[in-house]
């Protein structure tokens, strides 16, 4: 695979190799040491469109990590304000030597068009997609997936570890690339994921991945104690306001009483029911304060440690094997 731009696709085996690999790399990030030089003499570009505080410093870290060179492309101060295309943008830095483009952007589709001209050009160069406007956030996917897996079995994460756990995504589905990137890898691992929210923040789109082969079940619910009943496993969504209209907006606190998840809820749960969160978090919104900061029960500071073992493990494998 050259390219990293959906989850829609991945196999088992991948995301067991991903798994395996990552798991390495978290060994190595606990280290005295904690370099390798895996992608020594690679380039990575972070080209983010978006703003970007978790996924565009872990991609950083983790290519230094591996040795890699790193260029950080910021829109606001570069030649695009000038009127230069994102395409010629991307033509510029594969000129620089760039093995690896990680590109975040508000519209949805544009690291895949970038994928095709790179492709076009056989230029070799790889793209990883950092979220792309409603549609994806792979890597955000995986560093969730590695993350439960984990908590299962911190020692050998594996997907089989998800058969028929209970996942419940709560909060605005519509607009969340991660919900999308989460509920491929879930439900191919076997989970039943609940998706829950108000029906205005409920995609259509669903109806498509229930009519893929992956093993676990989707199901919607309205009513969020409907939800959570025996759930392992909570991940709690932003209110994505930046794409919504005026129309679909709820007023913060009547959407905290819906759904807003509090130490509460989880008397309905699973006794050691644990909660992710994507970042960032809107605290006092889609969840109280003191149950993110809760962190016996709180998973959001490991995804983000999480997170940079996921990345290094992707560029790994793209860096290595994509020749
Ligand atoms: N979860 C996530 O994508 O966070 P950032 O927007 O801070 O990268």
């Amino acid at each position: 695979r050259r390219h990293i731009l959906s989850l829609a696709d991945w196999e088992e085996e991948e995301y067991n190799i991903l798994l395996q690999t990552a798991s390495s790399f978290s060994e190595v990030l606990l280290r005295h040491t904690k370099k390798v030089p895996a992608l020594q003499g690679l380039v990575v570009t972070n080209m983010f469109f978006e703003p970007s505080t978790r996924t565009r410093s872990s991609f950083e870290l983790a290519s230094k990590r591996l040795s890699a060179d790193i260029l950080n492309f910021s829109p606001g101060t570069s030649s695009l304000v000038k009127g230069e295309t994102i395409l010629d943008t991307a033509k510029t830095y594969l000129a620089m030597g760039t093995n690896i483009m990680v590109i975040r952007h508000k519209q949805a589709g544009v690291p895949k068009i970038i994928a095709n001209e790179m492709d076009r050009l056989q230029s070799g160069v790889s793209i990883l997609n950092a979220g792309d406007g409603m549609h994806e956030h792979p890597s955000q996917g995986l560093l969730d997936l590695f993350t439960i897996c984990s908590e299962l079995d911190s020692s050998y994460p594996r997907l089989e570890l998800l058969q028929g756990k209970k996942i419940v995504i709560v909060g605005d589905i519509l607009h969340s690339r991660v919900a999308r990137s989460n509920i491929w890898s879930l439900t191919k691992a076997g989970a039943n994921v609940h998706l829950v929210g108000p029906p205005t923040l409920l995609p259509k789109w669903f109806t498509d991945i229930k009519n893929t082969d992956s093993k676990g079940q989707l199901f919607i619910h309205w009513n969020l104690e409907d939800a959570l009943k025996q759930a392992d496993f909570i991940m709690t969504l932003r209110l994505q306001k930046e794409r919504m209209t005026e129309a679909l907006l709820p007023s913060s606190r009547e959407y905290h009483k819906y759904y807003g998840i509090t130490h509460n809820h989880l008397n309905i749960c699973q006794p050691n029911v644990k909660i992710l969160h994507p970042g960032p978090v809107n605290r006092g919104i889609e969840i109280s304060s003191k149950l993110i900061d809760d962190l016996s029960i709180s998973l959001v500071q490991k995804q983000i440690t999480n997170g940079i073992a996921v990345r290094m493990a992707l560029l790994f494998l793209l860096g290595t094997f994509s020749e």
